[in-house]
């Protein structure tokens, strides 16, 4: 028999070295790498056997095809971000930060899913059954019949589920803490935790039962350990929040059975995750509807309008180097937008710190926040305070022209719906026509539902704050 030297396997990225060493040069990752035994990491005895392989029917793209029957939760929030509900036969990644709800949020959808009829199994490693109990309790669901096991062994498991009617969902919380026989390192490590996801995942597949596994989070978002796992699974959704807020959003990163954009936002309470159906009534709440240096934004997560105020604050700075400080927005958009305002319209923002927040600890993806983003920060800088029943949107382009984003239809919409006046937008007729193109489903149904003030480029936008004169300390902007 061939000796076996020890193996060393990078733990974020699964890549396998011949030595320790402290960087792992397949993902660039520090630290990472860490000794498992080789039998570990061989394949197992069926691929080594050397049988000839069966012949597989090969079959047309076009054919009989069902659209997958989904299983609803009734957790709307949950449903939209999977797509519509829980697809047969499929495996979820959920990742999220210790503490951010991830327990609570499944126990609630096996709870929701169980009281209508559907045999679930919340499998916990992290907790005794006890706990789980408590948690379930607490949150009013204790009546409901999940079944539960405390156990990390991935046989066990899996010989367990294969006993009576199919489930139709089960849960495992978490993939780290799960280890199988059939690999020898520690749990918790590369190795273990993809065999163990290999083995739910065929259970899911051969069954047709639902999986949701847990996933761990490290300090820089990725889902810990089992990156190798995301690439497994059907979809990955992650729950993020953050401790100083309430509120949580779902966000699908990868989803094989829908779209990746669309959010569920729930807020925390004492008796547990509530969802929270319009969102943009949560954002707004308490609003500091005086004070310069904030903009109301409409923005599209996935199929849903959401408004958020963006706050900005420029201060003379007292460094050699200006801050940019940016809290749930691109810093590099920032940047962008900065420049420009420099370039296109002379506002110079070189001796000052940029403070740029997006209130309630929400992220926004979108390039279509520009606009609202150079109006909250030529407002701090000009004292000039925005009118409170304005909103704003679209793109800036480098040039300084004001581009048209899509979905505007459905965007002033929600703002009108929630009591705002105007909307201040790129053309507005460039607006429908560009989400058209994108294949954006609205329809121009006439007149928009608030009055708009269109602009063409972001000088436009300066003119128009510049013009509604200072609460305090204008300079800057008149001398531009
Ligand atoms: P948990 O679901 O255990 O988080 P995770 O599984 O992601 O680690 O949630 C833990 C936090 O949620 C805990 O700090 C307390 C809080 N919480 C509430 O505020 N209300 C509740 O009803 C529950 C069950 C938890
Ligand atoms: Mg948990």
């Amino acid at each position: 028999m061939a000796k076996k030297s020890p193996s060393f396997i990078c733990q974020a990225c699964g890549a396998l070295h011949s030595r320790w060493q402290g960087k792992c040069e397949s993902c660039g990752a520090w630290n990472s790498i860490a000794e498992e035994s080789p039998a570990a990491v061989t394949l197992p005895a069926a691929h080594r056997s050397g049988r000839k392989g069966r012949l597989i029917e090969l079959q047309s793209l076009a054919g009989t095809n069902d659209s997958p029957p989904r299983t609803q939760t009734r957790i709307a929030e949950f449903d939209r971000v999977a797509g519509g509900g829980i697809v047969p036969g499929s495996v979820l990644l959920i990742g999220g930060d210790p503490g951010i709800g991830k327990s609570t949020l499944l126990i609630q959808v096996s709870a929701t899913l169980a009281s209508a009829g559907h045999r679930v199994i919340y499998v916990s490693g992290e907790e005794a059954v006890e706990q789980v109990r408590l948690r379930a309790d607490r949150l009013g669901l204790a009546n409901a019949p999940v079944e539960l096991a405390a156990e990390t062994n991935v046989e066990d498991i899996a010989a367990t589920l294969s006993q009576g009617r199919t489930p139709v969902l089960v849960v495992i919380d978490s993939i780290q803490t799960m280890w199988t026989d059939s690999a020898e390192s520690a749990p918790g490590t590369v190795t273990q935790v993809r065999s163990s996801a290999q083995i739910l995942i065929r259970y899911a597949k051969q069954a047709g039962a639902a999986v949701i596994l847990v996933g761990h989070v490290t300090k820089d978002g990725q889902i810990a350990g089992p990156r190798v796992v995301e690439h497994m699974v059907d979809a990955v959704l992650s729950f993020e929040g953050d401790g100083a807020h309430q509120f949580r959003i779902l966000r699908a990163q990868k989803n094989r059975f829908g779209p990746t954009d669309e959010i569920g936002v729930f807020e925390m309470t004492g008796l547990g995750l509530e969802e929270v159906p319009n969102p943009s009534e949560l954002f707004l709440s308490n609003r500091d509807r005086g004070a310069p240096g904030t903009a109301v934004y409409a923005g599209m997560e996935g199929t849903r309008p959401v408004l958020v105020e963006i706050q900005a604050l420029v201060v003379p700075t007292s460094l050699g180097t200006p801050r940019r400080a940016v809290v749930g927005w691109d810093p590099s958009r920032l940047s962008m937008v900065l420049a420009v305002l420099e370039a296109r319209c002379g506002i110079k923002l070189g001796g000052h710190d940029v403070h740029l927040n997006v209130a309630g600890g929400f992220r926004i993806s979108e390039p279509a926040a520009d606009l609202a983003v150079a109006a909250a920060l030529v407002s701090s800088l000009s004292g000039a305070v925005l009118p409170a029943d304005n909103v704003y949107f679209g793109e800036i382009s480098l040039t300084g022209a004001a581009r048209p984003v899509p979905h505007a239809p459905a965007r002033l919409k929600e703002a009108a719906k929630l009591g705002f006046a105007r909307a201040v937008v790129p053309d507005a007729k460039a607006s429908e026509r560009g989400s058209k193109e994108r294949g954006g489903k609205e329809r121009d149904g006439g007149a928009p539902p608030i009055p708009l003030d269109v602009i063409s480029s972001l000088a436009d936008l300066v003119a128009g704050i510049a013009a509604r004169g200072p609460r305090r300390g204008a300079r800057a902007v008149e001398e531009a």
